[in-house]
């Protein structure tokens, strides 16, 4: 039997705490736990006026766990899924890289359908009609590499700023050379986790600019999301041939968090300075992607089939080989390059990239 006061605390956390975490979870998952969570609160009103020094803490620690996690669960999901809480985890564990389990608007093995807050997604297929199986890029952003862009093109350095972008990335180099050494697979996986920051890191803070300047960016804040976006597919698809270490994780992590500060202070600072050294990192990526191809031709390298993400992403003969992917992966480093070779000699010009429209569709 709780006491007045208990009772009046019980009250009163429910009005005032409880609300709070149901407003955003949905009915069915906080119907279904009401008993529960008034449990939780005759605890809590009990420990009020019991043990101060024990149940009290107890009760309370047990009531902050409980309505947290009851909202996340609920928060993200619609009606249907809540209660389903083994199709949330299906949502979580793709079969295979980022294939998902079951058709994207279709039914999976269950006959459940997968949707965004009760309004399922449009069915999605291929050209030839079969069901579309990633959820992590669309048909629509598929394309053909272009295998004829010029690999051999290098910017001169010829002023101290530039000499500064090509000794960094020069100077870069060496100690990858020493880690990796001649495994180019683990090498290329590796590389794309650094590779997919400066898009990003430049386009985050051209859209901050046009935000604060109330300005158009002229397509770059796309076109350098783009290229972020396609250093991150060129990563999801080494990452299907070489798998990380635990170390190399342990790598990527810091590195990341060096370079990514790194290259946010050189953008902010010098945004010159900062597509120069991205233009020389790519020749570099090109450089070592046509080592690559070497060992993949001389036979120290098994070339494999292609990973059926890199298909479907690069519009791929269904019989074609690791060594089709790193082709058309160079000719994607060859074409980042160009634009940030291009994006640097615009600012060098004395002018703003708003001014020159982005080389926006390649991908
Ligand atoms: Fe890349
Ligand atoms: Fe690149």
């Amino acid at each position: 039997m709780m006491s007045r006061n208990a009772t009046r605390a019980a009250g009163s956390m429910l009005l005032t705490v409880g609300p709070r975490y149901y407003s955003t979870s949905i009915l069915r998952s906080a119907a279904g736990n009401d008993h529960v969570f008034v449990k939780k609160m005759i605890t809590v009103a009990s420990g009020v006026t019991g043990n101060p020094a024990g149940g009290n803490r107890r009760a309370l620690a047990s009531f902050i766990r409980f309505p947290v996690s009851t909202a996340r669960n609920g928060s993200t999901l619609a009606l249907d899924d809540a209660a389903d809480g083994k199709q949330a985890k299906e949502e979580k564990e793709p079969e295979t890289g980022s294939a998902r389990r079951s058709t994207v608007g279709g039914p999976n093995e269950k006959g459940d359908f997968f949707s965004y807050w009760g309004v399922p997604p449009k069915k999605v297929t291929k050209e030839d009609g079969t069901d579309w199986r990633w959820t992590c890029f669309m048909p629509w952003e598929t394309y053909k590499s272009d295998l004829s862009i010029d690999l051999k093109k290098h910017h001169v350095p010829m002023t101290l700023l530039d000499k500064m972008a090509y000794w960094t990335v020069k100077s870069l180099r060496w100690p990858t050379d020493l880690f990796f050494q001649r495994r180019y697979g683990c090498r290329a996986m590796m590389l794309e986790t650094v590779a997919a920051v400066p898009g990003m890191v430049g386009g985050m803070l051209l859209h901050c600019k046009s935000l604060r300047k109330f300005e158009q960016s002229g397509g770059w804040i796309k076109a350098l999301l783009e290229e972020a976006e396609n250093e991150r597919m060129h990563l999801m698809t080494f990452m299907e041939v070489s798998k990380p270490r635990w170390y190399e994780r342990a790598l990527v992590f810091a590195v990341q968090g060096i370079f990514f500060n790194a290259y946010f202070l050189a953008y902010a600072t010098s945004p010159k300075l900062a597509h120069r050294i991205v233009g020389y990192l790519e020749e570099e990526a090109i450089h070592s992607y046509s080592e690559f191809l070497k060992e993949l031709d001389n036979g120290n390298i098994n070339n494999v089939p292609a990973p059926a993400i890199a298909i479907d992403y690069w519009q791929l003969p269904s019989d074609s080989t690791l060594r089709d992917v790193v082709m058309v992966v160079r000719a994607d480093e060859a074409h980042h390059r160009d634009v940030n070779h291009f994006a640097s000699d615009v600012y060098y010009q004395g002018r703003e990239l708003k001014e020159a429209p982005a080389p926006l569709g390649y991908h």
